[in-house]
């Protein structure tokens, strides 16, 4: 199973491509679920593009998609919720966006006791998440294996992501930012460096000086979330910051992954 929102790109692109790889039968699920939005975040305006997806679903060889209604996923009367509690749940996304993780794990569950698979992909970029999911895997005893692939990038080094849609230019160009940044502190770590903080501060000075809001950036354990002040290989740079309405989201893996852009772009 790939759970996706749909307004499907080349990172969906690639998990799907691995799935289908890998598994002798896969589903791919398209569900804008309005759990994980909070009040004032960009549910209505989410970008939606059916005919598009299920065009690339065909072409890749899924073999079913799964595109439920907002009335089949939370019927009325729905009163179970799931709580991910502790700073997996509450820090950081979970802070700046309350009740996300409660709302993608209550659609996760649903859809992995709806499609049964031995396996579900998600996507590296939502680093916290992608903890998230494999925490409730293993809590709920679901015999799930959750698969993480890295994150596609843009040749200029945006991680590709639906809300790349919201970006004008102006904002795109300003956005490489992130990658630099991110690119910046891995040197900086690959030369030597281990106090998260510095690290943390050459990449917020780098959003910063592009002009974004940086709403947080972090040295964290991958499978906790839980900050660290020595960084260490396998720790992640997680950052979210916005650029006029859009929030944009990264991460890398120090001594995993390769820097998203060259040193000084
Ligand atoms: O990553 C996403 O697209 C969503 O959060 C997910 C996992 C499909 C749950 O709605």
């Amino acid at each position: 199973m790939v759970p996706t929102m749909g307004a499907l790109h080349a990172g969906h692109r690639a998990l799907i491509e691995r799935a289908v790889a890998e598994n002798d039968r896969v589903v791919v699920t398209i569900f804008v679920n309005p759990a994980q939005f909070g009040p004032r975040e960009d549910f209505a305006r989410y970008p939606r593009t059916l005919d598009a997806d299920l065009g690339l679903l065909g072409d890749v060889g899924v073999h079913a998609a799964f595109v439920p209604s907002v009335e089949a996923m939370y019927p009325p009367g729905l009163v179970t919720r799931l709580d991910i509690s502790g700073p997996l749940g509450e820090r950081l996304e979970g802070a700046s966006r309350p009740g996300h993780f409660n709302g993608v794990a209550l659609v996760v569950t649903k859809l992995l006791v709806a499609g049964l698979p031995d396996r579900a992909y998600f996507g590296q970029k939502d680093a916290q998440q992608c903890a998230v999911v494999r925490r409730l895997a293993r809590d709920l005893d679901t015999g799930v294996e959750i698969v993480v692939c890295p994150t596609v990038r843009d040749t200029d080094g945006l991680a590709i992501s639906s809300r790349n849609l919201y970006l004008s230019p102006e904002e795109r160009m300003r956005a490489l930012a992130i990658p630099s940044g991110l690119a910046e502190a891995m040197a900086q770590f690959d030369a030597g460096e281990r106090d998260s903080s510095a690290l943390a501060t050459t990449v917020r000075s780098c959003l910063e000086n592009k002009g974004l809001d940086v709403d947080y950036v972090a040295v964290v354990k991958a499978d906790t979330f839980s900050e660290v002040e020595t960084a260490a290989p396998t720790n992640q740079i997680v950052l979210a910051a916005r650029i006029g309405n859009t929030r944009l989201i990264d991460v890398v893996r120090l001594g995993v992954d390769t820097a998203p852009v060259g040193r000084g772009v």
